[in-house]
């Protein structure tokens, strides 16, 4: 498998995004708490490059940016990518939607443009190919040790702030005229908010990460609730991989490709980083394509709960 195999979608912005990249997002350890696997990352994206990946989806939130731009700059200099041939997104934290800061106690003055800078910083790049505002919902933060945290109060719940995503937009189309990010984008967004940016926007947005895949198509972006299933056991995905002797994985990694869907499969394994990327040597028929429509279920298997409650939390209309 070469990069060029893999199928690129053109944005609005006109940038081409391979429908395959690689997922970097936090890793959780064996008592169960978040935190970023950062040898790991690095390793998955030097190997995930060498064998043909171009695309590769990071967060300031993730805290694995600065390993992720070791990598990148580890094989630039090996002359196996030049710049031009990766596309590098990252996302805007929660609680860095204020563009302007007169009612935040806080010395940065542009949250948004301290934090793509920060970011770049970390990735030691000149630019971002994408860069997503990471959730609707906005936070107030506090900064201490160079780190930027939620406020809480007394009871530890964080306080929202209520920043008009419009004007968060205008900052981020500022970074495009800047040349610091070359798209810029909205992830978990619902309709409602995307039609808001829409309407008050010089720059579209060119994309809108969600969690997304057969059990979760979201033909109109809608989603109701979570259920305990595993969707690699799927007996109709069982079925179509044996029949092609792919695994399930590769199945159903494919069939979002074919529904025109970018795909970012996390993985810091080797096996699974290389598995995920050889589905484009076998095709499925119309009538599994049909049978795997079948599965969607508007079941999320992300949900944001620990954010249900904010007034922007977009998973309630
Ligand atoms: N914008 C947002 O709010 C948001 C939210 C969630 C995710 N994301 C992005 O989307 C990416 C993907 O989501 P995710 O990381 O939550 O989950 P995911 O990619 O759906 O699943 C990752 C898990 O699947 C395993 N895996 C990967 N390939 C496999 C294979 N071929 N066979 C068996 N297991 C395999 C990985 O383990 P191994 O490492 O052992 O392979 C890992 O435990 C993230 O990394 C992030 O970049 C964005």
């Amino acid at each position: 498998m070469t990069a060029n195999a893999v199928p690129h979608v053109k944005l609005s912005s006109g940038l081409h995004l391979p429908m395959m990249g690689l997922g970097t997002s936090q890793f959780v350890n064996h008592q169960g708490a978040s935190v970023p696997n950062l040898k790991g990352t690095r390793e998955a994206v030097e190997y995930a490059i060498d064998i043909g990946y171009r695309h590769v989806d990071t967060a300031y939130s993730y805290g694995n940016e600065a390993e992720i731009g070791t990598a990148i700059r580890n094989k630039i200099q090996q002359g196996v990518i030049k710049r031009e041939d990766l596309i590098v997104t990252t996302k805007l934290f929660h609680n860095l939607h204020r563009a302007d800061v007169n009612n935040v106690d806080f010395r940065t003055p542009d949250l948004v443009l301290g934090s793509i800078k920060k970011s770049l910083k970390n990735l030691q790049l000149d630019y971002v190919d994408l860069y997503l505002i990471h959730a609707p919902m906005s936070y107030q933060f506090i900064v201490s040790d160079e780190k930027i945290g939620y406020v809480t109060d007394a009871n530890g719940n964080r306080l929202y702030d209520t920043v008009d995503h419009a004007d968060t937009w205008k900052a981020l189309e500022e970074l495009v005229d800047l040349g610091l990010a070359k798209s810029i984008g909205v992830s978990n967004f619902n309709i409602r908010q995307l039609q808001h940016l829409l309407d008050n926007c010089r720059i579209k947005p060119a994309v809108n990460q969600v969690e997304n895949h057969a059990y979760l198509m979201q033909p109109q972006l809608w989603n109701k609730t979570k259920e305990e299933l595993v969707l690699t056991e799927d007996p109709i995905v069982g079925e179509v991989a044996k029949r092609h002797s792919k695994s399930p994985t590769q199945v159903l990694i494919r069939y979002m490709i074919e529904r025109g869907r970018v795909v970012i499969p996390r993985s810091t394994n080797p096996v699974h980083i290389k598995e995920n990327f050889e589905i484009f040597d076998f095709e499925m028929s119309k009538s599994e394509m049909s049978k795997l429509d079948g599965l969607d279920r508007n079941l999320r298997f992300f949900p944001f709960t620990q954010f249900k409650d904010a007034p922007q939390f977009p998973f309630n209309d």
